[in-house]
């Protein structure tokens, strides 16, 4: 087993990784409260894991109790929450009881942002199952729900008391949704770490047929290049941004396709071949840098070629983005395969060029 820190002072927490994890009471032990505790999870992935979790659980003496939500996207709304708070008040969860979110970013991040807000904060245990969870969306705190007039919108930063990742989970996750965890995988070493890029790049077949050495290592390293960037800025008031990268292009695709025709990784994949393209217009990387890129995308089942919405159409999704300041898009781009900045000088002509070829 492998564990991280993601340091936050007094806030701290563990990052486990392994198999068999989902199980282990020695593991659950150290950071479980010993009142009761709500996994929230839906009816797939509970059917799926909630047991071997239960009856690690209860070993530790603690009572635990299932709570499943509505399955996707468009159920990370106020109505789930406030079922999760139905619930959580008439089943009498106080204070010191354990919120426990089994599976992806969508239960992730609701199952978070109700023990933000419930009795002001309860403890928080993130189980992520998906590869985009394990090694994104369950490390760093962000915690949100969707408004029907934009994503993420309402929500809060909260960290949790660990993050247990069994990477056993993935091997019942179909392709397509390993290949969307894959983007992000990609992301940290295009904006932070080259010689991961490369490993990527000579390994991804290891990945995408599930090799549990090379999943091992790609989530290890993605989640302490997580962990060191949210330990520098918990807020993103600065760096944090950077893990943005394609995502600014890639939330104008996500939202173009009704968050149901591309998968978030899907849409980043298409978005970051945007910000290459961009990066390139400032005098950054070589055609060859791009190409590369964009073979290794491919190899991990990734879309390259970004959908055709126009130019006006992309301008006005990208303004919604929360990195927007003083009306001015702000785009994370790269100098070079692995460093990345965030650019609000860039030529805006450029931008619309480039839209427009895709549009
Ligand atoms: P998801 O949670 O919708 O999971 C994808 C599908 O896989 C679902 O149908 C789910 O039930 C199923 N599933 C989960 N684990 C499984 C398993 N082990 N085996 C079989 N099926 C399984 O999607 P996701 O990609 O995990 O997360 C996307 C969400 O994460 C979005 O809402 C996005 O906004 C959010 N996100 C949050 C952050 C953050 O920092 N908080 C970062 C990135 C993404
Ligand atoms: N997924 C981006 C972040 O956590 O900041």
């Amino acid at each position: 087993m492998i564990q991280l820190k993601v340091e936050l002072g007094s806030r701290s927490y563990p990052v486990f990784i392994g198999q068999g994890l989902l199980s282990s009471d020695r593991v659950l032990g150290k950071v479980l409260t010993k009142e009761k505790s709500l996994v929230i999870t839906n009816k797939k992935v509970g059917s799926l894991y909630f047991e071997e979790l239960e009856t690690a659980i209860r070993a530790l003496g603690v009572e635990v109790t299932p709570l499943f939500i509505e399955d996707g996207e468009k159920h990370k709304n106020l109505e789930t929450l406030s079922f999760i708070y139905d619930e959580l008040i008439r089943q009498g969860y106080g204070r010191q009881s354990s919120i426990i979110a089994l599976g992806g970013g969508v239960v992730g991040d609701i199952a978070g942002f109700a023990a933000a807000t419930y009795q002001r904060g309860v403890p928080f245990i993130q189980i992520p199952t998906t590869l985009l969870a394990q090694v994104d969306s369950s490390v760093g705190g962000k915690t949100a729900i969707n408004h029907s007039l934009g994503k993420n919108m309402i929500g809060a930063f909260y960290q949790p008391e660990a993050v247990i990742i069994d990477i056993g989970t993935l091997s019942s996750l179909p392709k397509r949704q390993v290949s969307s965890g894959l983007a992000e995988v990609i992301k940290y070493g295009l904006i932070r770490d080259a010689e991961f890029f490369s490993w990527l790049d000579a390994n991804m077949h290891n990945l995408t047929n599930g090799q549990t050495e090379a999943l091992c290592y790609a989530i290890e390293k993605s989640c302490s290049l997580k962990a060191e960037i949210v330990s520098q800025d918990e807020r993103e008031n600065g760096t944090r941004a950077l893990l943005n990268f394609g995502h600014t292009f890639g939330h104008a695709i996500e939202v173009s396709g009704q968050y149901t025709k591309y998968l978030h990784g899907e849409a980043v994949a298409m978005g970051s071949m945007l910000a290459l393209n961009m990066s390139r217009s400032m005098g950054f990387l070589d055609v060859s840098d791009v190409e590369k890129v964009r073979t290794v995308l491919k190899s991990a089942g990734l879309p390259t070629t970004p959908p055709n919405l126009g130019k006006s159409l992309y301008l006005k999704l990208m303004q919604r983005d929360k990195k927007v300041k003083n009306g001015r898009i702000r785009l994370v781009l790269l100098k070079d395969i692995g460093e990345a900045y965030i650019s609000d000088d860039y030529d805006s002509k450029s931008l619309e060029f480039l839209l427009s070829m895709e549009g």
